[in-house]
């Protein structure tokens, strides 16, 4: 291949364009010429009021194959598309224009004339890369987008990161490189490059590759792709019927899952308690803890088998001597009612009796010269791009679990681990190219095989990683291995808000946090208990964590310390919160019903319902479940109040009422509410002409 050694100054600058034509009313497309070299440049109407640019310094337009839009261009209308003097392109209320000295991009809204971004720079240069490990199907660049919000806002969205910000709700001067756990120690961030801005606007960076995102002094921001074969970008705004004081997220997110995908409903048997802990050894240790349950009549919707209940990574398989008999043991869930997931990692470790095979066939990751790659020592990734290793992972994990009945997959561990210079994905793909939708990739595995298998209603995976997609593939979320700390309790707080605005539907955190605790700590004991008032009011309700200290090990090996609620000091508080759970399930697939139908999420922060009252701007450690729960978690230690916000409701004769005293409150102000253990500040929103709300 020719390009290994193009000069590193070779930049090339979009800055001249040369020729100009337009294919249809609702594409506008430009040739341009720098150096000697043809680019193309496309804007095009994607969505109502959105647009989708591509500039392709190898003048082909590319759709590439791994991408966060869905590959279908929707309808538009061509009544909204424009195109005038030259220069300008409209797609409904979004237009695009090109300065006549053809250096800057400028887009704009036509109901109010705000100018929302002004591009800085764009600039392509060569992709450097070993020729001995990587041969390139295309030309790849390196590419910097900066620009400039033009009017004063702040951003949400991104994904979970619980790292390496302020945590203040929007992101503000934060860094966001797009590497795999490269913000947290462990695991536990998703980058999703898409954001809401709060002057009413989404942006999409479609490209699933590794780079980075900028943002400084709340305007200037700068994308970058480390291999990228053009710019590929969508942007949305509201339409022009609306202003500023209208709901504008629902809006945006509306406009944002008509191009990536809508959800799904939650399937019915989620949206109860999950029981889980690292880790139940044994079948018998498994029901014994589900008969506790069972006994002490505690619905249980999920219960959970961690990781090394197989033979070797890559076996996919139960060992036999610790999960003697899966048939009685699914009988026995069956009785209780509960339902089984199981925990499968993308590892395969040389002595899997799939490695050969798998090695041989290449189905693991390797390089260019199709060597398998260790990810560490004697572990192995599956590459999962490549239908063959989807198939292959699936036929397994059909034999050795779904044709038993169990049908709930945790896709745990499932990033790559780690940046590879000289990995190469199936069919030539770098890894610096398309890593980020490698998990979307391997959640494919189950999301295919399971459609076989199962109507859609039915399925549900469990995922520590994400990429824009996973959402329509009924994949959950959880926010990996954090600290069971008051501190990290608040951090997930307002993380979930973010998460919801990166159109993350599914998503829970572990009740108590992962690691770091154990019963025998008091502090820990109501740590718990707060942390299961917030965990109700989460989509997915789930208690998991490494409780401290571990049983001693047996000949199934290590556990972590008990984990079932009826050992907890607070038990008889946290059982009523797994009640109320049970009374809100409907309550919880109703507007996961909503969200699947418009892309509003269940759990939100308090300005998505209360765009125009500025007070819920900064109402951070508080959230809307829906319309009618408003949630303010207590996140301290012994503590007998907390500060709450109530926003104004616009319905007349509405009102906020404590869910636990029944007393009524005005909106528009804030409160001091007081809590005991028995009770949290939970508000529904309720008519004030009812007398209760129970
Ligand atoms: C900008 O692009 C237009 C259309 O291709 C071209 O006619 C014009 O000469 C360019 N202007 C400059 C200053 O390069
Ligand atoms: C990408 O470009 C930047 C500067 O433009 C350079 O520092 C960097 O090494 C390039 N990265 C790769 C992988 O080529
Ligand atoms: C957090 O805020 C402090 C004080 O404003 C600042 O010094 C620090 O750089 C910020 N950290 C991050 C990661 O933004
Ligand atoms: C991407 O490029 C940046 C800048 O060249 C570099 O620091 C980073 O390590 C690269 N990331 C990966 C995952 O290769
Ligand atoms: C299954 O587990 C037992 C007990 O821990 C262990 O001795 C045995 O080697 C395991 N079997 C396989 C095939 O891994
Ligand atoms: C994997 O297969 C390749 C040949 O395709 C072979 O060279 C290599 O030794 C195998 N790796 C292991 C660990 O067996
Ligand atoms: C697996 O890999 C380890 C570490 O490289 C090596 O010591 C061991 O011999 C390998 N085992 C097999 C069965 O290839
Ligand atoms: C949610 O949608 C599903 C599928 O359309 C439907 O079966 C279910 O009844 C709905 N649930 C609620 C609570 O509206």
């Amino acid at each position: 291949m020719l390009y290994k050694y193009l000069p590193q100054s070779f930049i090339l600058l979009v800055f001249h364009f040369i020729s100009s034509n337009t294919a249809s009313k609702c594409i506008f497309s430009r040739t341009i010429y720098f150096g000697g070299f043809q680019q193309q440049l496309q804007a095009e109407a994607w969505g109502r009021d959105s647009l989708r640019i591509r500039l392709s310094p190898n003048v082909i337009i590319q759709t590439p194959d791994y991408q966060a839009l869905l590959p279908e261009k929707p309808a538009i209308d061509e009544l909204d598309c424009q195109q005038s003097n030259g220069n300008t392109f409209i797609n409904g209320n979004l237009q695009f224009s090109i300065s006549d000295d053809n250096t800057t991009w400028l887009i704009e809204r036509q109901s109010d004339g705000l100018h929302l971004i002004q591009t800085q720079s764009i600039t392509f240069s060569p992709y450097n890369y070993p020729l001995s490990v990587y041969s390139p199907v295309y030309t790849l660049y390196n590419l910097s987008l900066r620009y400039i919000h033009v009017q004063y806002g702040y951003l949400y969205g991104l994904g979970e990161h619980h790292y390496g910000h302020n945590l203040t709700l929007p992101y503000r001067d934060f860094h966001l490189p797009f590497v795999f756990s490269s913000t947290a120690p462990t695991n536990g961030d998703i980058t999703i490059p898409w954001y809401v801005h709060t002057s009413g606007f989404g942006f999409l960076w479609n490209q699933p590759g590794y780079g980075s995102f900028d943002v400084r002094d709340d305007t200037e921001i700068t994308w970058t792709a480390n291999a990228t074969h053009q710019l590929d970008i969508w942007i949305t705004t509201i339409p022009k019927e609306e202003s500023l004081s209208s709901l504008i997220y629902p809006l945006l997110m509306k406009n944002y899952v008509d191009v990536v995908g809508h959800p799904n409903p939650l399937p019915h048997f989620a949206s109860g308690f999950w029981q889980s802990k690292n880790r139940y050894r044994t079948q018998q240790e498994l029901l014994e803890v589900a008969k506790g349950y069972y006994d002490r009549q505690i619905p249980v919707s999920v219960i959970v088998i961690d990781y090394f209940h197989w033979t070797s990574f890559g076996d996919w398989q139960f060992n036999k001597t610790c999960w003697p008999d899966i048939v009685q043991m699914m009988d026995q869930l069956k009785a209780y009612n509960m339902n089984l997931m199981v925990s499968v990692w993308p590892h395969v470790a040389n002595n899997s009796e799939n490695f050969m095979f798998m090695n041989t066939t290449g189905l693991l990751t390797h390089d260019a010269n199709g060597r398998t790659m260790p990810t560490n020592e004697n572990l192995y990734i599956s590459d999962e791009f490549n239908p063959a290793t989807r198939q292959f992972i699936w036929d397994r994990v059909k034999t050795n679990y779904f044709d038993y009945g169990i049908k709930i997959y945790w896709l745990d561990a499932d990033e790559p681990e780690q940046s590879r210079p000289d990995l190469q994905w199936w069919y030539g793909r770098h890894d610096d190219e398309i890593a980020l939708a490698w998990a979307r990739e391997h959640q494919r595995t189950f999301w295919e095989g399971l459609q076989h298998e199962l109507p859609k209603e039915e399925i549900i995976m469990l995922s520590r990683q994400a990429w824009i997609g996973s959402h329509r593939m009924n994949v959950a979320v959880w926010s990996g291995d954090i600290d069971s700390s008051w501190e990290e309790l608040l951090k997930q707080i307002k993380v979930a808000q973010n998460v919801a605005l990166s159109g993350i539907y599914w998503w829970t955190t572990d009740i108590g946090g992962y690691r770091h605790a154990g019963l025998s700590d008091d502090e820990f004991q109501e740590l718990l208990l707060r942390w299961f008032q917030f965990g109700a009011f989460c989509p997915l309700f789930r208690l998991h964590g490494e409780r401290y200290p571990p049983l001693p090990n047996d000949e199934c090996g290590f556990s972590g310390g008990h984990n079932e609620v009826w050992l907890f000091k607070y038990s008889s508080q946290i059982i009523s919160i797994i009640e109320l759970r049970e009374s809100l399930r409907d309550y919880v697939e109703y507007h996961l019903n909503i969200s699947a139908e418009n892309g509003t999420p269940l759990l939100r922060p308090m300005f998505y319902d209360f765009n125009n009252d500025d007070q819920s701007y900064n109402a951070e450690d508080q959230y809307m479940f829906g319309t009618d729960y408003l949630v303010a978690p207590v996140y301290a230690y012994q503590v007998t109040s907390r500060s709450v916000y109530l926003p104004k409701i616009s319905q007349r004769n509405s009102v906020w009422q404590h869910y636990y005293t029944k007393e009524k409150y005005q909106g528009g102000q804030r409160y001091t509410i007081a809590t005991t253990l028995y009770d949290f500040p939970l508000f529904v929103k309720v008519s004030s002409n009812y007398a209760t709300i129970d």
